[in-house]
């Protein structure tokens, strides 16, 4: 188990990707504290699925925008296992719409969970990161940070953000035995997912070199990977996962 006696924090753990992460960094053996908004029911569940593994996990209800409220459950972490190792920033959402008529709210709603969330639990681990001269930060981006996509104006911004802050965050504590990566999931079947996918599903395979959509436990391998002692020399990098979706080929 390659992540025995680390503590690790992963927002928005309670469905998709982020369960997936939980699930394996649980499985490599470190404890894992996770955010969710809302889904208490499949939190609890996913809490009482592991500890039939042996595997430690507690849910903490916060809106990862809310900095006080990020603050607060890094604080409860930091009191019930001492330490946060490895930090991943998962949590995201989509308001999609056209820049021409989106409303303000869209804009900053999705400015702020995904991004805004970032520099929230980067700067509440830091303190703590730094003192133990250890972390791995993985922040989930998304390929749409790189290729145009209509009505994705805010989101695409957010993911483009995240790819800046984990370049210049990996210049600054790199000499602390810090890590900081990106990871760029193409298109993965989760829930943020399944309008397109009823709409063009076989449309979009036919655009992914390896003729499948992503899993949340795609993702969640390279994740469990960059947390690693492996990882230890890649740092400002970001991890494109996609199938070869974004390779350009048909
Ligand atoms: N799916 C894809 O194809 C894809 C592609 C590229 C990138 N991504 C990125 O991967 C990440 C995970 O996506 P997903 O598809 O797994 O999404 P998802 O299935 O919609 O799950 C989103 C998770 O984030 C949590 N969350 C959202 N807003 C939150 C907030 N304000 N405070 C706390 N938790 C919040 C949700 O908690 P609740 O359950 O309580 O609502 C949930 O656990 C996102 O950053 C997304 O942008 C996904």
């Amino acid at each position: 188990m390659k992540l025995a006696g680390r503590v690790a924090l992963v927002t928005g753990g309670s469905r998709g990707i982020g369960k997936a992460i939980v699930e394996a960094l649980a499985r490599e053996g470190a404890k894992v504290a996770f955010i969710y908004r809302s889904s208490k029911e499949s939190a609890d569940k996913l809490v009482a699925d592991l500890a039939l593994d042996q595997r430690e996990a507690f849910g903490i209800q916060a809106d990862v925008a809310n900095k006080a409220e990020a603050d607060k459950a890094i604080e409860q972490v930091l009191e019930k296992w001492g330490q946060i190792d490895i930090l991943v920033n998962n949590a995201g959402i989509i308001r999609d719409g056209l820049l021409a008529v989106m409303e303000p709210d869209a804009w900053s709603d999705v400015i702020n969970t995904n991004l805004g969330s970032c520099y929230n639990f980067c700067n509440g681990v830091m303190r703590t990161m730094m003192s133990k001269r250890y972390g791995r930060i993985i922040n989930i981006s998304s390929v749409a940070a790189e290729f145009g996509n209509q009505g994705q104006t805010n989101y695409a911004a957010s993911k483009g953000g995240i790819q800046g802050l984990t370049r210049c965050l990996a210049t600054e504590v790199g000499r602390r035995n810090i890590t900081v990566n990106a990871v760029a999931p193409g298109f993965i079947e989760t829930d943020m997912t399944e309008a397109v996918r009823n709409a063009a599903e076989g449309e979009i395979k036919k655009r992914i070199a390896v003729r499948r959509l992503g899993k949340p436990e795609d993702i969640a391998n390279a994740v469990s990977f960059l947390a690693s002692e492996e990882a230890s020399y890649i740092t400002g990098h970001v991890l494109v996962v996609d199938g070869g979706l974004t390779l350009g080929g048909i």
